[in-house]
């Protein structure tokens, strides 16, 4: 019997491939899309209230060949880590966060596009790594609920750290809207280099979204590595 739990409770860590996507989705549709604190408090996405923007940005980088999923012993997966290689600043093509969140015809997902920009304009990556001119960015973390505090999203970003190294990418970005994803980060030797308080992240004098404790704060993470 206990061998048997014991042996339920193993995962392995593989690279994202085409066949996975539809299962990923699943997984995001019943995680991310709901329990993400910044999702959750808006209420961003039900099974009646579909958010195309939300799949639209799952979708984009899956299959760059830096993203990773969880498998349990069935072969179900049961967490994901999507990355992509981003600039270090926002290109002037008009695509910027702040010109989509002013496009956005939801205006649910407009306000974390606008979150998204206020970070953006708040942690400055480029005046604090001049250096550097791109770096692969954790986009997208969640893990099954029935396998949540087991090492999951840890053992993913590792793997996320290996491939970035692969690239000869030296930084590596994850932006925590979840106090477990920021522990994760400070678990794997990131370092917080903007935080902000969401109610203190204001549109109109009114916070955007107001995730539940322990999910007070927006927080971006950096990593350098040496290759
Ligand atoms: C955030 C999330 C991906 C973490 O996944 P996970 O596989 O449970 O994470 P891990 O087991 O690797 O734990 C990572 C760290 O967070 C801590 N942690 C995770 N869940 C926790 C909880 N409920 N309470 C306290 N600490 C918790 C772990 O102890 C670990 O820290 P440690 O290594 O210092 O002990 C998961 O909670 C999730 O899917 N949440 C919903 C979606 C989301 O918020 N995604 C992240 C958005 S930035």
């Amino acid at each position: 019997m206990m061998a048997e739990t014991e042996s339920d409770q193993t995962f392995t860590v593989q690279p994202v491939s085409e066949g996975d996507v539809e299962a990923i989705m699943d997984l995001l549709k019943r995680t991310f899309y709901v329990d993400e604190p910044m999702n959750e408090s808006i209420e961003l996405y039900s099974e009646t209230n579909s958010c195309p923007e939300l799949d639209e940005y799952c979708k984009s980088s899956l299959l760059e060949g830096l993203s990773y999923k969880a498998v349990n012993n069935k072969g179900n997966v049961i967490g994901v880590i999507i990355n992509g290689v981003s600039p270090l600043k926002e290109e002037n093509n008009g695509n910027d966060l702040e010109s989509q969140a002013k496009k956005c015809p939801n205006p649910k997902f407009q306000r974390i596009l606008h979150v998204l920009a206020l970070r953006e304009t708040g942690a400055k990556l480029w005046e604090k790594f001049p250096e550097e001119k791109h770096l692969v960015e954790v986009k997208v973390a969640a893990t099954d609920p029935d396998w949540r505090r087991r090492g999951i999203m840890n053992a993913l970003l590792q793997e996320t750290e290996k491939a970035t190294k692969q690239r000869g990418i030296t930084l590596i970005r994850i932006d925590t809207s979840s106090a477990y994803s920021a522990k994760s980060a400070e678990r794997m030797g990131f370092t917080c280099v903007y935080e902000a308080l969401y109610s203190d992240i204001k549109l109109d004098d009114k916070p955007l979204v107001l995730p539940k404790p322990p999910h007070l704060r927006d927080k971006v993470y950096i990593k350098r590595l040496s290759v």
